[in-house]
């Protein structure tokens, strides 16, 4: 039993499967970044990200298991092989390009500014030059306030899990927090009663696009994840994904 459990709570990387058998692959996620990854009331890993990887999985041949992943430290499990893939809303960089091998683009982010209560003097996100910051750390949201206020600024208060960024927001410790659009939309829409509100700034920050990560050079894995996300658009699976999560 014990075995069992260390297991669990160590998923080594696919083996290779036996005759004709569909690979399992290990996937790490961040899963407290609702709508794209979350746990539902049965602690279950559910979202966005799962749907469409599940619809992806089910075109290019193979299955997925979800396995609740911190992010700081998450890019290192794929060299490591205690990851196959990573899904959690990981924008596309040419940094993190060096190290790791991203899907085709599945979905299109920018960043949005939350401010809190009785904030009511930031309508740009240059208006955030003097004030305090919430970002999760190493993000990209992390990176582009990082360009503003200087990168070792103390005004930039940095979390491991963007609620809890957003709970300093609610709690009046940070004057805003700055975040993938779809992830604080969500939050502010949800805790209406903390009175923050979202500020849209599109000539700041610059569109990006969410893949999926392989370790690099898992040319095998990602041609079928590829593939797979070509089925799922051209079938319509995912803009009926889309519609459950965005409704539009
Ligand atoms: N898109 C942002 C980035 O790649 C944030 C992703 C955070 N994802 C998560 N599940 N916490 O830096």
């Amino acid at each position: 039993k014990q075995e069992a459990q260390q297991q669990a709570s160590a998923p080594q990387a696919a083996a290779p499967a036996a005759g004709g058998e569909m690979k399992e692959y290990v996937v790490g996620t961040d899963a407290s970044y609702a709508p794209f990854e979350f746990q539902n009331d049965k602690q279950e890993i559910v979202g966005f990200d799962m749907d469409v990887l599940t619809a992806v999985a089910a075109k290019g041949g193979f299955k997925v298991k979800f396995v609740n992943t911190p992010w700081e430290g998450m890019f290192a499990t794929l060299p490591q092989g205690d990851r196959d893939i990573l899904s959690s809303a990981i924008t596309i960089t040419d940094e993190r390009k060096q190290s790791m091998d991203f899907s085709d683009p599945y979905f299109e982010a920018r960043q949005l500014i939350a401010v809190g209560k009785g904030v009511a003097d930031v309508k740009s996100f240059a208006d955030l030059k003097a004030k305090k910051v919430a970002v999760q750390t190493g993000t990209t949201g992390d990176e582009v306030v990082q360009k503003l206020l200087g990168k070792t600024n103390p005004n930039i208060k940095r979390f491991e899990s963007m609620p809890l960024a957003l709970k300093e927001l609610e709690g009046g410790g940070v004057d805003a927090a700055v975040g993938d659009n779809g992830v604080v939309a969500n939050y502010v829409a949800n805790n209406p009663q903390h009175g923050m509100v979202t500020v849209e700034d599109t000539k700041s920050f610059a569109p990006e696009y969410y893949g999926f990560a392989v370790n690099k050079g898992n040319k095998e894995l990602l041609d079928k994840i590829n593939a797979g996300i070509k089925a799922v658009k051209a079938d319509g699976t995912y803009d009926q994904i889309f519609k459950k999560y965005f409704g539009t």
